[in-house]
């Protein structure tokens, strides 16, 4: 049974929104949120296939819903599917960045071309996205009102607040996602209105993202214990936050990237259990006293 939406149906009623990714995973998740509360769905996609399926799905369901076949990474696609979704919508509104390359490798088995891509896909494609969507969501861009400007959401993760194994080129591509985040909500924040955002997603169910960090081949039976110690999302999660973010009830939130995970980032194994620490805590509290007051009569 799906998750009913705490939101009300009209939340981003009127707005049109382009989602790169958005055919598959947590990008296609946010389309049909976003889509079930009433803005008009554009999605950016490499393959033609998944994007007639999604947006078939999105028809069904009674949102209005068009794919446009580009890669984040060539500039000319960007411009054409940004264009192509003013031309058919008249505007644009919310810009979405969730398209990102992922897969698992220990650091020095990584070529550098296979750093690039990733950087290319994520921090690059992120970018130019942006760049490309800055004159359409600007305040008084076409089809908008001129005293209110759209709003970005960037996919992020949580991979680069520690260090993550085999996940460097990742790590630095999500690195430099946030950083455009922060800088995009200051520079235009302040002049355009636009305000940009960012979501940190932990594992969650369903994703390639977390099929091709935990795959079964390279777990073996070591996949229950890593789906028991790490506490899974799940899709809708994410979209309820994107859709907040996007929505007026966001309107003061700027810079800001969101971490939606459970608290999993924050996670180190407990070394000593409760009950352990609730007796003896008081036991070396205790000891450490009687030796401080020896040390300081010794000095007598
Ligand atoms: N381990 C090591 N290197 C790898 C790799 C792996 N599993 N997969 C790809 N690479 C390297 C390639 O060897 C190549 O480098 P090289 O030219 O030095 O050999 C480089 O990465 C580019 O790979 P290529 O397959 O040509 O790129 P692509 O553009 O077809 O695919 C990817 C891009 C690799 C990111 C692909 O995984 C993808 O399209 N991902 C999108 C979907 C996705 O990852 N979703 C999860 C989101 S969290």
């Amino acid at each position: 049974m799906e998750d009913e939406s705490p939101f009300k149906a009209e939340i981003v009623k009127g707005k049109v929104a382009l989602l790169t990714g958005g055919a598959s995973g947590i990008g296609y998740e946010i389309s049909y949120q976003m889509g079930l509360h009433g803005a008009s769905i554009a999605i950016m996609g490499r393959r033609k296939h998944v994007l007639d399926s999604a947006v078939a799905t999105l028809l069904s369901h009674g949102i209005s819903a068009i794919g446009l076949e580009g890669d984040v990474r060539k500039r000319e696609d960007a411009i054409r599917v940004l264009d192509s979704t003013v031309k058919h919508y008249g505007r644009l509104d919310i810009l979405v960045n969730a398209a990102a390359g992922n897969f698992l490798v220990p650091a020095e088995d990584l070529s550098l071309n296979g750093f690039r891509t990733v950087i290319d896909i994520d921090s690059v494609g992120t970018f130019t996205m942006c760049h490309e969507a800055l004159k359409y969501l600007k305040k008084g861009g076409i089809g908008k009102d001129p005293s209110c400007g759209g709003t970005i959401i960037n996919i992020s993760a949580t991979l680069h607040y520690t260090a993550t194994w085999y996940q460097i080129h990742v790590s630095a591509a999500k690195a430099a996602v946030d950083s455009i985040t922060r800088s995009l909500a200051l520079e235009w924040g302040t002049d355009y209105d636009i305000r940009v955002n960012g979501i940190a997603p932990g594992p969650i169910e369903d994703t390639a993202g977390f099929s091709k960090l935990a795959p079964e081949e390279i777990l073996g039976s070591a996949k229950e214990h890593v789906l028991a110690d790490n506490k899974m999302g799940k899709k809708w999660d994410i979209a309820m936050a994107a859709l907040y973010l996007a929505s007026d009830a966001g309107k003061y939130i700027n810079g800001a990237t969101l971490v939606i995970d459970g608290g999993d980032w924050l996670g180190k194994p407990r070394h000593t259990p409760k009950e352990a620490v609730k007796e003896l805590s008081r036991v070396v509290e205790r000891r450490s006293r009687v030796e401080l007051i020896g040390i300081s009569k010794s000095k007598l």
